[in-house]
């Protein structure tokens, strides 16, 4: 009898497994927009004829023209914001007349008004969540639909950062059965892990009663999708709470990101009502107030950077592989955590996280009721700062990367009492919904006896933004406390740029009262990692002392990569940001090596400025390096010296009189060579060279190939300071999406189809076409050798 009942399981779950009941469709093309307003294009009738065509995700702003006077300021770069209209028309089956279907929306910045056959469907201020609508009562079955979307960026300023206009990440269009998984209704977590057996919990509420016997399926399937547990329970309840056991679990970790899949069916007979899959990781964290942060045991340091949501060239509209770019860069440098500041992410970015090995910390304000700005979310703060807090902490749940909440950043409510009951209400909010992450918030007063926020006593985890020189006395201040640097360092830097001498460091600006007076005319800040804003230090400075104390778990650098807007310390034409390890077009600037060298165990040996001086002028040489005990550098052969890093230095300077030729730097373990690395002087611009980070992409009109632009003379030497404009011929099955150089105040479209080079670079951003086929990529500028490569869309 039993073994009956064991087959009749197996066959109701290979049944259950031939059938799909749940249809999520990518539902971002074929779109109509319109730059403007026009009331009458919610209506089913009104002509959208003459609107443009494009597919989502799309970002109106980064289309536009930098101005000084734009109203969105300099600080969102000077891009044009507005009200945009979308409208789609599309079919819905007639055979889904008895199912629910919803439009669901990662991100739509700001203000949406949604209508679905001229009726209103309802109004999201914030730019930042995600959210959903229910169509079902509205639509036409076996004709046609039409969905309309008001995007309301107009009233400005609204953001101290580039935020870009429009439905700017990814729509879905989701067809369910009448029972189905409440949407976000579904928490996995594991209350118990040791090396034997993990114990996995799924709580999960179901949509409308039960009318019919089901069951729910749950299997845990393995990296490999082997099935590792599985269990079979009649449904009793619309609200579902079940373990179930794995033993052996592998763990997940920013070195190995182990992912399981859980799959869960509601199951009728043979027919599946619903089904949903869910990624899962196993791991335990600690935050310890003597010794750090702990993963699954082990003792490490959070090596974070913050980052906005931009992607340079191309804006904030979502493409998954800018993300991906960004973090794989951010990988190669030995990070291991993102702060998605100040907002919630898309939620691919947390995908990639998960699947990467990237601890997150997911932010969900920077304003609470006293604004920043004149017109930003503290307007819509009363009416929706709870739903929209609870919505990101149920969206976000179930990701393993994500292992801190926090509830804002510098908040001015820590300055009076309001701090304390709003602080307490929005902890309260988030362990409501997820009770297994720690919540902090990003304070920047760092007196305990004034910080209202920290006064409520609400935060799991003291979170500080600067003030390093307090940091010592952590445990002194704070006593009993857990300490995270939410935001560190405000260092300032121009790719490829350098000033001498290299070992004074400049506050810029200096304070709070004065506008910066000894800035470079021409805009730029050395790159020696000698610069930061007054509020902040230097990579080396805080760096140091985060490694010092056990105490002290980690810090986010602000900021992994520079981004669009809040160009301190320079006023316009300035109109990207100088924070980044790595620049607004993903080429590192020098500091990324000095992560690399502390972050990582590969061998570095980075060696900088580059070679083409004057004759006779003073030049600091400096080289990062790790894995070895000493560094030798020698110009033309001759050697300038043996150094060595002693105490807690981070790097090795020489003071060298330049002549020209070759800057070869070794490093030495125990007298053997670790690295050798060269910089030779280079001659005038004779050729291009191109070089792209994958050659081959995926056709269908979202993936991306990044081709990097640099000059060589005729030796063969990249140009380190050449600038010459070039341009960009794409035949076939390929676009140019979007131009770059890195330069903080290049005010020519990313549009364009040419570019100068900044200090030796340039960047092209090749997007696929619909249809696969070979992308051929002829890059020219005048009077140089032009080069092509050819890439293949499939
Ligand atoms: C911080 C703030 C960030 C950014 C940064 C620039 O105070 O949290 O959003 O503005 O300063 O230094």
């Amino acid at each position: 009898m039993r073994n009956l009942y064991l087959i009749c399981l197996l066959l109701l779950g290979t049944l259950a497994q031939a059938q799909t009941a749940r249809k999520t469709e990518d539902f971002d093309g074929g779109w109509k927009f319109l730059l403007g307003d026009e009331p009458q294009a919610k209506n089913v009738a009104f002509n959208d004829h003459n609107w443009r065509a494009l597919d989502l995700p799309h970002d109106w702003s980064i289309e536009g023209k930098f101005d000084e006077k734009a109203p969105t300021t300099q600080a969102e770069a000077g891009l044009p914001a507005g009200i945009g209209w979308y409208r789609k028309t599309f079919t819905v089956p007639a055979s889904a007349k008895n199912k629910h279907v919803f439009i669901d929306f990662d991100g739509v910045y700001r203000n949406s008004e949604v209508w679905i056959n001229g009726h209103w469907l309802g109004k999201r201020p914030n730019g930042y969540i995600s959210f959903e609508h229910e169509l079902t009562n509205y639509l036409k079955f076996g004709q046609q639909n039409v969905i309309a979307v008001k995007v309301d960026n107009s009233e400005q300023p609204n953001s101290r950062w580039y935020s870009g206009s429009g439905i700017y990440r990814n729509v879905w269009l989701v067809t369910t059965n009448d029972t189905h998984f409440s949407h976000w209704g579904t928490f996995i977590t594991t209350p118990k892990v040791d090396r034997t057996q993990a114990t996995i919990n799924i709580k999960t509420t179901i949509h409308h009663a039960l009318t019919q016997r089901a069951d729910l399926k749950i299997t845990v399937l393995d990296a490999q999708k082997k099935v590792v547990a599985s269990k079979l329970i009649a449904l009793k309840d619309t609200a579902v709470n079940q373990n179930v056991s794995i033993s052996k679990p592998m763990l997940w970790s920013v070195n190995r990101p182990y992912l399981y899949q859980i799959k869960l069916q509601v199951i009728s007979g043979k027919q599946v009502l619903d089904d949903q899959v869910f990624t899962m990781g196993i791991r335990t964290y600690n935050f310890d107030t003597d010794k750090g942060f702990s993963l699954n045991g082990e003792r490490m340091k959070i090596k974070g950077v913050c980052l906005h949501h931009d992607e340079g060239a191309l804006g904030s509209a979502v493409h998954i592989r800018a993300i991906e770019r960004q973090l794989q860069i951010l990988k190669d440098m030995g990070c291991n955590a993102i702060r998605t500041s100040h907002n919630p992410p898309a939620p691919e970015l947390l995908d990639l996280c998960d699947r990467m090995g990237f601890l997150v910390m997911d932010e969900a304000f920077d304003m609470w009721k006293k604004k920043k700005n004149k017109f930003d979310y503290s307007k819509d703060w009363d009416k929706w700062h709870v739903q929209d807090l609870q919505d990101q902490v149920l969206r976000d749940r179930n990701h393993p990367s994500v292992f801190v909440w926090s509830i804002g950043n510098e908040i001015r409510e820590q300055f009076d009492s309001t701090g304390i009951s709003i602080g307490r209400e929005l902890v309260g909010i988030v362990k409501s919904i997820d009770q297994t992450r720690p919540v902090t918030s990003a304070l920047s007063d760092a007196d305990p006896k004034e910080n209202f926020i920290y006064q409520s006593g609400a935060l799991d985890l003291v979170g500080l933004n600067y003030h390093i020189e307090t940091y010592a006395d952590f445990q002194k201040n704070y006593p009993g406390q857990k300490f995270i640097g939410t935001e560190q360092m405000s260092a300032l830097a121009t790719r490829g740029h350098y000033d001498m001498p290299s070992d004074s460091i400049r506050r810029w600006p200096k304070d709070g009262k004065t506008s910066l007076k000894d800035g470079n005319p021409d805009l730029t800040v050395s790159s020696y990692d000698n610069v930061s804003a007054y509020w902040g230090s230097t990579h080396e400075e805080t760096w140091k002392i985060i490694k010092k104390y056990d105490f002290l778990s980690g810090l986010f650098v602000w900021s992994g990569f520079d981004f669009l807007g809040e160009p301190v310390p320079y006023l316009w034409p300035a109109r990207s940001s100088y924070y980044g390890i790595v620049d607004l077009a993903g080429f590192p600037k020098d500091a990324y090596y000095m992560y690399q060298s502390e972050w990582t165990n590969k061998p570095v040996l980075h060696l900088f400025p580059h070679w083409n001086w004057q004759l006779g002028k003073t030049v600091d040489v400096w080289a990062y390096y790790n894995n070895a005990d000493e560094v030798e550098l020698y110009l033309n052969n001759k050697s300038l010296g043996v150094k060595k890093k002693t105490g807690d230095e981070l790097h090795v300077m020489w003071r060298v009189k330049y002549q020209p030729g070759t800057l070869k730097a070794v490093s030495r373990r125990d007298g053997k060579t670790v690295l050798t690395t060269q910089i030779v002087t280079a001659g005038q611009p004779y050729q291009i060279k191109l070089s792209a980070d994958r050659s081959k992409i995926k056709a269908g009109g979202k993936d991306l190939s990044y081709i990097t632009v640099s000059v060589l003379d005729k030796q063969g030497n990249p140009v380190p300071v050449a600038d010459n404009l070039v341009k960009f011929n794409i035949q076939g099955a390929g676009v140019l999406k979007g131009v770059d150089n890195g330069c903080q105040t290049n005010l020519e479209p990313f549009t364009a189809q040419q570019i100068k080079l900044f200090n030796g670079l340039a960047l092209g951003i090749i997007q696929s076409k619909h249809a696969g086929g070979k992308i051929s990529v002829t890059i020219a500028g005048n009077g140089l050798k032009p080069a092509s490569l050819a890439l293949i869309s499939y």
